[in-house]
């Protein structure tokens, strides 16, 4: 069942060029010129009157949230805020009929998340979902919603999951900035074809495989880890992070890049690793600086790059290189490496990767 790989989490890390071509399937229409999710398609007037987004989430999908708050500020234009549905819950939080709550959750079982829905339904708003399981508790506690389809989820740590989630996000971002006209026809064609391009840049960047298997052993004596990166892999650095600690038991945390200089420079020394993620974009300049800031105080550098980038491999210690990807999407292509690294660092470790201590795949409890 595990396919012929030796974990599960491998198997479904590798499975993601099939599960997002999955996800994408019959929503990319009329030559790719349309996107169609019938959530918004039967609720136009709910998207095109809404004041707010709040999407409420744990853990991995708290992430994918992050990503998708931006995308719809940027694409659809609408204000977006992000909360942890435990605290979110026990907030007495502001919620409007105008206002959409969109609940993530792969499982679409995790006690808080539905807590946060069933209030946020009390209040009046517009509740969607955007689970994994069919006919989950989330599933069906929503208004209407937007299944990731990308297959059962096994492993505890979450990897196709999370791509399948950015990738709806997006989707729902470009179907709603489509219905108020935030969006061009060409930059919507644009980004569509991005969205049907990406099981092959997947598969592209899956080749990295063995290169970060060698690459891993290196790092297995680590006991902490700093991820860095900015904008739309600020939520990268901190899905990189929580997938190495959940599995290998190593600590790592992720910052945005510019906020390493307002503490946690302090703890960089050689023992310290950090990643660096710094696809080509239009901060690039300035993550290289944070690059120069590690390497001055002997903490060596693993950067994830875009392809062609001829600086950063100059100075890192070692580069991982991605093809060339719009700058919003790059996160489901950087969570490629990511999740490959914490891998092959978990195992080399001798650590239960499909069934690491002391969690479980859904939390149905508080
Ligand atoms: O099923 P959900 O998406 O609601 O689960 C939320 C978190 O419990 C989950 O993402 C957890 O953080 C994973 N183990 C991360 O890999």
């Amino acid at each position: 069942e595990k396919g012929g790989y030796p974990h599960f989490m491998l198997k479904e890390i590798f499975e993601q060029p099939n599960s997002i071509y999955d996800c994408i399937r019959g929503r990319i229409v009329n030559n790719g010129t349309e996107i169609k999710l019938s959530g918004i398609t039967d609720h136009p007037d709910r998207f095109i009157n809404a004041s707010r987004i709040i999407i409420v989430a744990c853990g991995t999908s708290w992430h994918a949230a992050l990503i998708g708050a931006r995308l719809f500020e940027s694409i659809a234009r609408i204000p977006a805020q992000v909360e942890y549905a435990s605290e979110f819950r026990y907030s007495n939080p502001i919620v409007t009929p105008q206002d959409i709550v969109i609940a993530i959750s792969q499982s679409g079982e995790t006690a808080d998340t539905l807590a946060a829905i069933k209030l946020a339904k009390e209040r009046g708003a517009f509740v969607y979902g955007v689970c994994n399981v069919v006919s989950s508790s989330i599933a069906r506690e929503t208004d209407t919603g937007t299944y990731i389809h990308v297959g059962p989820e096994i492993g505890v740590a979450s990897t196709k999951a999370f791509t399948g989630q950015v990738t709806v996000l997006t989707m729902l971002a470009l179907a709603i900035g489509q219905l108020r006209c935030t969006i061009s026809k060409e930059k919507l064609t644009e980004m569509a074809h991005a969205l049907i391009n990406l099981p092959e840049l997947i598969k592209e960047t899956l080749k990295l495989n063995k290169n970060i298997e060698r690459l891993s052993s290196i790092f297995t004596y680590a006991h902490n880890f700093l991820y860095l990166g900015r904008g739309y892999n600020y939520p990268s650095a901190l899905e990189g992070a929580l997938k190495l600690k959940e599995i290998s038991y190593i600590h790592a945390e992720g910052y945005p890049a510019a906020e390493m200089k307002h503490g946690p420079i302090a703890l960089i020394d050689r023992e310290m690793p950090t990643v660096v993620i710094a696809p080509t974009d239009e901060l690039h300049e300035k993550i290289i600086s944070n690059i120069q800031q590690v390497k001055a105080r002997g903490g060596s550098v693993i950067a994830i790059v875009t392809r062609g980038d001829e600086t950063i491999p100059e100075i890192a210690d070692h580069t991982l290189e991605i093809p060339p990807v719009p700058e919003c999407l790059s996160p489901i292509i950087v969570s490629i490496p990511l999740q490959l690294l914490a891998y092959h660092i978990a195992v080399m470790k001798g650590c239960n990767v499909d069934m690491p201590r002391n969690l479980a795949k859904s939390v149905t409890v508080e």
